[in-house]
């Protein structure tokens, strides 16, 4: 079980020192629950969605897993039914707080069938050859603009015909109306979570120029431009989005 997150609670933040480290680990399904709407049921829809796309002796790529809720529930609903032969999951996350958490989660997990390999790396250094399932959930905007074309464009090209990759990003807004009302009802939702006005101002801070956003605009013109022919958003809360990329 996740302690409860109160890191923001005693402690202030400057701006921008958010980091994935231990104090963090500690508290992130916690925090990733009460902070993110809709993760409770991102996380066993993409193991759902999994079940469309992953393809025999192929590899899945959690990219960006933290603790490997998405990993797991890939496994999890590959093993459901008749698991597709050869299939191989790596949970990809340069936090190795996280990774050890994540190898602690994979202690005792039945792997005959499907294997998941925890791998402390940056994501970006990802050979994506033979993939036919990739996810970044509420990684990309995590990574420097700059690295984010090259990255989807790679793993675009990797991915097999039929293939898809489920990106989910935190997104702005062009309208500065709209971009205002979703901030404040996104605050609305983490109240409702128990935090504190000073909790949701100090988390704010602490990710200022840390968690980079973009407009869905901006998302759906680098997916077609990496190449992949189909673009769905299949959730959204607030600012909170989903999307199926598929390649043709
Ligand atoms: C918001 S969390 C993702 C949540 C996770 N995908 C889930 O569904 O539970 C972002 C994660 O991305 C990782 N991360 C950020 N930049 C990365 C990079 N360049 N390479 C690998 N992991 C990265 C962080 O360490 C963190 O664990």
């Amino acid at each position: 079980m996740s302690r409860r997150d109160d890191l923001y609670r005693h402690q202030t933040a400057s701006a921008g020192s958010f980091r994935f480290d231990e104090q963090v680990v500690e508290v992130f399904p916690d925090m990733i629950d009460r902070s993110v709407p809709g993760y409770a049921l991102l996380v066993p829809m993409i193991g759902q969605l999994s079940k469309r796309f992953v393809q025999p002796q192929s590899v899945v790529h959690d990219l960006g897993c933290s603790l490997g809720a998405v990993s797991l529930s890939v496994h999890q609903a590959l093993l459901a039914d008749q698991p597709p032969a050869g299939v191989r999951i790596v949970a990809t996350d340069n936090s190795p707080a996280m990774v050890k958490g994540l190898q602690q989660a994979l202690e005792g997990l039945d792997q005959s069938a499907i294997s998941v390999e925890a791998r402390c790396a940056d994501l970006r250094d990802s050979d994506f050859q033979n993939c036919s399932f990739a996810i970044l959930n509420f990684t990309l905007q995590f990574l420097e603009l700059d690295a984010r074309d090259e990255l989807l464009q790679r793993l675009c090209a990797g991915l097999r015909p039929g293939g898809a990759l489920v990106l989910a990003e935190k997104i702005n807004f062009d309208d500065p109306a709209e971009q205002e009302r979703l901030t404040h009802w996104h605050h609305d939702y983490k109240r409702l979570q128990g935090y504190s006005e000073l909790e949701i101002a100090r988390k704010r801070n602490a990710l200022e120029a840390v968690l980079i956003t973009e407009t869905e605009a901006r998302h759906r013109a680098r997916l077609q431009a990496a190449g992949f022919a189909q673009v769905t958003r299949w959730f959204q809360c607030f600012g909170f989005c989903a999307w199926v990329a598929e390649k043709a």
